[in-house]
């Protein structure tokens, strides 16, 4: 079995976070994307643990995502949020890529929220615009279900009828539509990266069902499910796919774009956290 995939590994990292955070109880977890680690901001933090402090917990080669766990406050609600995550063309297997998830859900976050950032497929999608992920592709050709089963995690065939919970999406629409932020949907389609799509896979994805694509979430996604989680995700959509707009995409570009949706994003999540109980 992938060691990492192991619940005394997984209860390990939960015993050291506690230890730095005694009052650790988060009942959320959220992983913050490219750009939308300002989120931490608003939050009244408990505890902070760099990455490196914590067994197994793998940490991002990528400029843009700082690697820590923000433990605190926020909207009533007590949250572990990940400042940074590490993604499969880094190097690290899947089963490391979803080990932070796993460590979250089992310090007690049944609720996830994921966020990205990502390229808009749909050709009707702007820049900046934030879209709800109403459900994925796996196009990573991996799984961090690989392996043997542990049991103690979950079943050995998991289902993935509802990847994103229907009730979080509802609640999500329905705060957008109240704080006045137009929101999109769709289909989210997962890559292995780190090059960007070309105009042809572009189009391919397009075809395929995907409104916008990126290069990381969806396993993380499957590893929650396979846990028992429930998920909402959201992409803040930082370029047109290549060839939907005129120039070369590039990752200042993707940066940029999560720094100017930050705001919004932080005032929907925020109202979203509000009223959840
Ligand atoms: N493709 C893949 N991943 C991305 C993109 C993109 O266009 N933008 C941000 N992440």
């Amino acid at each position: 079995m992938s060691e990492q995939n192991h619940s005394l590994v997984i209860q390990r990292a939960v015993d050291a976070i506690r230890e730095a955070v005694p009052d650790a109880q988060p009942t959320v977890g959220i992983v913050l994307g490219s750009g939308l680690g300002g989120l931490v901001d608003g939050m009244e933090v408990i505890g902070t643990v760099p990455y490196r402090n914590i067994p197994g917990f793998p940490s991002s080669t990528v400029e843009g995502h700082a690697g820590r766990l923000v433990i605190g406050k926020l909207g009533g609600l007590t949250l572990a949020a990940m400042q940074g995550r590490v993604h499969l063309y880094e190097g690290y297997s899947p089963a490391e890529v979803v080990f932070p998830i796993r460590v979250l859900v089992r310090l007690g976050a049944s609720r996830l929220i994921v966020t990205n950032a990502a390229g808009g497929v749909n050709p009707d999608f702007d820049e900046k615009e934030i879209m709800l992920i109403t459900d994925q592709l796996n196009l990573s050709g991996s799984n961090p279900l690989c392996g043997e089963n542990d049991l103690a995690l979950g079943p050995r065939f998991p289902d993935m009828t509802d990847p994103y919970d229907p009730g979080l999406l509802q609640l999500t629409r329905e705060v957008a539509d109240e704080i006045g932020l137009k929101l999109r949907e769709g289909v989210y389609a997962g890559l292995l990266g780190p090059s960007y799509e070309t105009p042809a896979e572009v189009r391919m994805l397009g075809r395929l069902g995907a409104d916008a694509v990126g290069m990381s979430t969806v396993l993380e996604v499957i590893a929650a499910r396979h846990m028992g989680a429930t998920v909402l995700g959201m992409s803040c959509i930082s370029n047109k796919g290549a060839g939907l707009s005129a120039g070369p995409l590039s990752h200042e570009e993707v940066k940029a774009a999560g720094a100017a949706v930050q705001a919004d994003f932080i005032r929907l999540v925020t109202a979203v956290i509000e009223r959840l109980d």
